[in-house]
């Protein structure tokens, strides 16, 4: 297996070990917060790993104390429905729920909106005893747009979904690898070595039966593309709101004042 290349840049760094690609968001300071640059080199890194024939298995995880605080809120500010339209933007990653290979998620402290929404599209999460998985997105007026309300249904079921996605609660570690979002749960600050641990040996596996095998489960269900399509469209009706406008200044306000 080939060996130890690292790359990194400001908002994503990537090292490959032994057929493991540590992929990390280094946004630590916002949270991070998923900007729209963050996002770029998040999926020109995923799409360079996919190509890879040295990298079997990936690790996704954060710089910092939470795993992401969702789409960056000063972005979505600058948008309206053309331009969100025009962009196909969605406030998350375009290429981690169609990666070919497993992608293990490690998670410390909170992943939300579309922090939750990679926790969705991933396909082994490890998480911290004190992790927090929410979707905060209708306390801004708004809906996920990037498959939260696709995927996260599938894992969780019909009802927690809906009352995550309409009122907001939050999923506690422990909750949330009971309703089937969570994999395996360890002590705090371990997320990482443990889907680590685990990659290692994955890695050892052929890469084309590590493919196959993920694609045969995704096969398993039904299509996700008419209702990603429709819930991007949906997502992006929000930017017509002036409810959702408003949500959004407040928190760039908030943000301002407690700077001062
Ligand atoms: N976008 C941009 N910046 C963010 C951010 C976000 N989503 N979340 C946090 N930050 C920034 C803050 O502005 C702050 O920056 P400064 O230090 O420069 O002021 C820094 O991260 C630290 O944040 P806080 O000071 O707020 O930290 P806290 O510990 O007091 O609070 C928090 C943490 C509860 C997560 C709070 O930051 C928060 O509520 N963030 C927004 C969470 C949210 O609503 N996310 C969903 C966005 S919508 C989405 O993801 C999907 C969609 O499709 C609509």
């Amino acid at each position: 297996m080939a060996t130890r290349t690292s790359q990194s840049t400001a908002l994503v760094t990537v090292v490959v070990d032994d057929g493991v690609a540590q992929l990390s968001l280094n946004r630590y300071e916002a949270l991070n917060a998923l900007s729209r640059e963050l996002i770029e080199r998040l999926d020109q890194a995923l799409s360079d790993l996919d190509e890879r024939d040295d990298v079997h298995v990936v690790v996704l995880s954060s710089a910092g104390k939470h795993f992401c605080a969702g789409a960056d809120i000063e972005d979505m500010s600058k948008l309206d429905f053309n331009s969100a339209t025009a962009d196909g933007y969605v406030g998350c990653s375009k290429q981690l729920g169609s990666f070919s290979k497993p992608v293990i998620v490690a998670i410390e402290g909170m992943a939300l909106g579309g922090g939750c929404e990679m926790v969705e599209m991933c396909d082994i999460v490890i998480a911290s005893e004190d992790a927090i998985f929410s979707h905060p997105e209708i306390t801004l007026n708004a809906m996920p747009g990037a498959g939260g309300t696709q995927r996260l249904s599938r894992a969780v079921g019909k009802h927690v979904a809906m009352d995550m996605l309409l009122s907001a609660r939050p999923l506690k570690a422990h909750e949330a690898k009971e309703a089937g979002l969570v994999s395996r749960i360890v002590e705090p600050g371990q997320a990482i070595s443990k889907a680590m641990e685990v990659a290692r040996s994955m890695a050892t596996r052929p890469l084309a039966l590590l493919r196959r095998t993920k694609a045969s489960v995704m096969n398993s269900l039904p299509s996700l593309e008419p209702g990603l399509e429709s819930e991007a469209k949906c997502f992006r009706e929000c930017f017509n709101e002036i409810t959702f406008q408003e949500a959004l200044s407040e928190f760039i306000q908030k943000q301002r004042a407690k700077r001062q």
